[in-house]
């Protein structure tokens, strides 16, 4: 089978493609013959900063092929989708049933990666920012496979003004299109606001402006991997507050919510009210070029390898 390795060889990482030897399941794990892997900011930050190789984990879909010892729940050929810590991006993958979940029939295993783990980080970010009706909300990094899915969160939710911000006025039309009523650029966030909640994936030095455009009583939840130092004094003056999100704090500490909002996820999208956005689908083989699309930050939704 094909997979793909991720190498250090002094500067630049490479992913490289090889053929390898299909994995097979362990105790309580899953082999996948794998038809979607989705490629996500976290991971490609992860490679780019790691002076060693690692592992390739991510967010895969497919098929059951077989199932390892102690491995209930699921059977060989049905649909599932789950995060795999090791080797992802792969022609077969060894998925925990811990991780799984099964992918309705009429969606696609593309479908799968891009809403699942994303639509549930985009959730939990709406709830943490605990968005009341008719209020004001900024969803930052909105054109990313998160903030699409956090765009939508938002207007169903029923806040009164959902704005994007983006980094390129490009991606204005795209972000309209998912119920941005307004599309903001970074540059001029500080002149914009002020916003009952952000929901913020940038981080880093948007962090303080974001703060900046919080209204009276405001809140901000930061939940991209992107760091950022918060002045205390800036809450102060508006009586704002921070906090921060990390699904995978609720997938470990509260399974019961994870799986419940994964269900609510199915339900929406099969109501017609959550839908995935999907930039590219693209072979396995042009995983450095997947990669290097979210690093120049030109993908509007998600970017999807398809081995
Ligand atoms: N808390 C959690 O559990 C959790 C889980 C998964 C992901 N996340 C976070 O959610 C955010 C979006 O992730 P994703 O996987 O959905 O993104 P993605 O689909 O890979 O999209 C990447 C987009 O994010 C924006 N971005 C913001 N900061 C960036 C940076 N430093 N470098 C490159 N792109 C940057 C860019 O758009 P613009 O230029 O328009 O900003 C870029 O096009 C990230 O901050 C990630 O860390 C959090």
């Amino acid at each position: 089978m094909l997979r793909v390795r991720h190498e250090v060889d002094g500067s630049p990482e490479l992913l490289r493609t090889e053929e390898a030897p299909v994995p097979e399941a362990g105790a309580g794990e899953l082999l996948v013959r794998v038809q979607a892997i989705g490629v996500t900011l976290p991971t490609v930050r992860r490679l780019r900063d790691s002076r060693e190789p690692l592992p390739l984990g991510g967010e895969i879909a497919g098929r059951v092929v077989a199932t390892g010892p102690g491995a209930t729940g699921f059977a060989t050929g049905d649909r599932v989708t789950g995060l795999c810590f090791t080797d992802a991006y792969a022609e077969y993958a060894v998925l925990p049933v811990a991780m799984a979940s099964r992918v309705p029939d009429d969606a696609t295993a593309v479908e799968a990666v891009a809403l699942v783990r994303s639509g549930l980080v985009a959730r939990g970010a709406h709830e943490a920012a605990r968005v009341g009706p008719g209020e004001s909300v900024l969803v930052t990094a909105a054109a990313s496979g998160v903030g699409t899915l956090a765009l939508q969160y938002a207007g169903a939710g029923g806040a009164g003004r959902v704005v994007a911000a983006v980094g390129n006025g490009a991606k204005a039309g795209f972000v309209r299109s998912l119920g941005a009523d307004e599309v903001v650029l970074y540059r001029d966030l500080d002149r914009s606001g002020p916003y009952d909640a952000i929901l913020d994936g940038v981080g880093g030095d948007l962090l303080p402006s974001a703060v900046r455009a919080l209204a009276t009583g405001g809140r901000l939840v930061a939940y991209g991997s992107g760091g950022g130092t918060v002045e205390a004094y800036e809450l102060l003056l508006r009586g704002a507050s921070v906090t921060g999100f990390q699904i995978r704090a609720i997938a470990t500490g509260r399974p019961d919510l994870y799986a419940r909002w994964r269900d609510d996820l199915w339900r929406r999208r099969a109501a017609g009210t959550l839908r995935a956005a999907v930039h590219a689908e693209l072979p396995l083989t042009a995983a450095a070029h997947a990669h290097a699309v979210i690093e120049q930050r030109r993908n509007l939704g998600k970017v999807v390898l398809v081995p």
